[in-house]
C-alpha cells in the first residue's frame, strides 16, 4: 500500500503514542514530550499515513551536537545557537517497511530551511540500525564521558551519529 508524509497534528498524538509504546516497549515516553516537540518544531514532526491511517512517525528538531536531550523529558525550548537537526526518532510500522521510507524523512528533514550554523543531522542509533543509517550518511561519532553517560539511557547498542549536511 502507498504511503506518504505529512506533518504532524495535535490530533495525531493518540496515534504516535500508540506507535511509540507498540515500537519502543522499553523506552517509554509522555504524549506530553511528543506534543512539546509538536509545538517547538513543527516542521520537524511528521506522520506517515496510509489509507488515511497514522502508519509511522517522525521527529525532529534543531539542537546541538553531541548533545543528546533527554527521553522522556522536556526540551524547554530550542537552543539559539543550534548546530544540528537531531532526529529523535523514526518509525515505520512493520507492514509498510521495506521501502527506505525513513530515508524519505531523513531527505525532507534535511531540505528544511535551516538557520545559519546548522550544517548537520544527529542521532541515537538504537537496535543495530547503525549499517542503515550509514547508508544516508551517518557516521558514528566518539562519545565523550558525559554522552556516553546519556546513550546507556537508551540500551547497549545505542551510538552517537552525525550526518554532515552539504552546503
Ligand atoms: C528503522 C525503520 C524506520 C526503517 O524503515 P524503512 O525506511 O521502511 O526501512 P527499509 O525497510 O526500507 O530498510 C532500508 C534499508 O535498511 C536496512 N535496514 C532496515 N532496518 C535495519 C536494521 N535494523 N539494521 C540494519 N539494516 C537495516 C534494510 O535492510 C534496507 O536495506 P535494503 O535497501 O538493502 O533492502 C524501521 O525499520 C523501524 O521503524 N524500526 C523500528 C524503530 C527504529 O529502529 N527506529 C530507528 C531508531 S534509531
Amino acid at each position: 500500500m502507498s504511503s506518504h508524509w505529512r506533518q504532524a497534528l495535535p490530533s495525531d498524538l493518540p496515534d504516535i503514542a500508540a506507535i511509540a509504546a507498540r515500537i519502543h516497549p522499553e523506552l517509554p515516553e509522555r504524549p506530553e514530550v511528543f506534543a512539546e516537540k509538536m509545538r517547538l518544531y513543527p516542521d520537524g514532526c511528521r506522520v506517515l499515513i496510509a489509507d488515511d491511517t497514522v502508519v509511522g512517525y517522525g521527529i525532529a528538531h534543531p539542537w546541538k551536537l553531541h548533545l543528546i536531550p533527554p527521553l522522556d523529558d522536556f526540551l524547554h525550548g530550542l537552543p539559539d545557537d543550534a548546530d544540528c537537526l537531531y532526529v529523535h526518532d523514526v518509525v515505520v510500522l512493520p507492514d509498510f517497511r521495506g521501502k527506505q521510507i525513513a530515508g524519505a524523512f531523513l531527505a525532507m528533514v534535511a531540505a528544511l530551511p535551516k538557520s545559519a550554523g546548522i550544517g548537520s543531522l544527529a542521532l541515537v542509533s538504537v537496535y543495530g540500525t547503525q549499517a542503515m543509517w550509514e547508508r544516508f550518511g551517518f557516521r558514528a561519532a566518539a562519545p565523550d564521558a558525559a554522552l556516553r553517560v546519556k546513550l546507556a539511557t537508551y540500551g547497549e547498542s545505542a551510538t552517537y551519529m552525525v550526518c554532515t549536511l552539504s552546503a
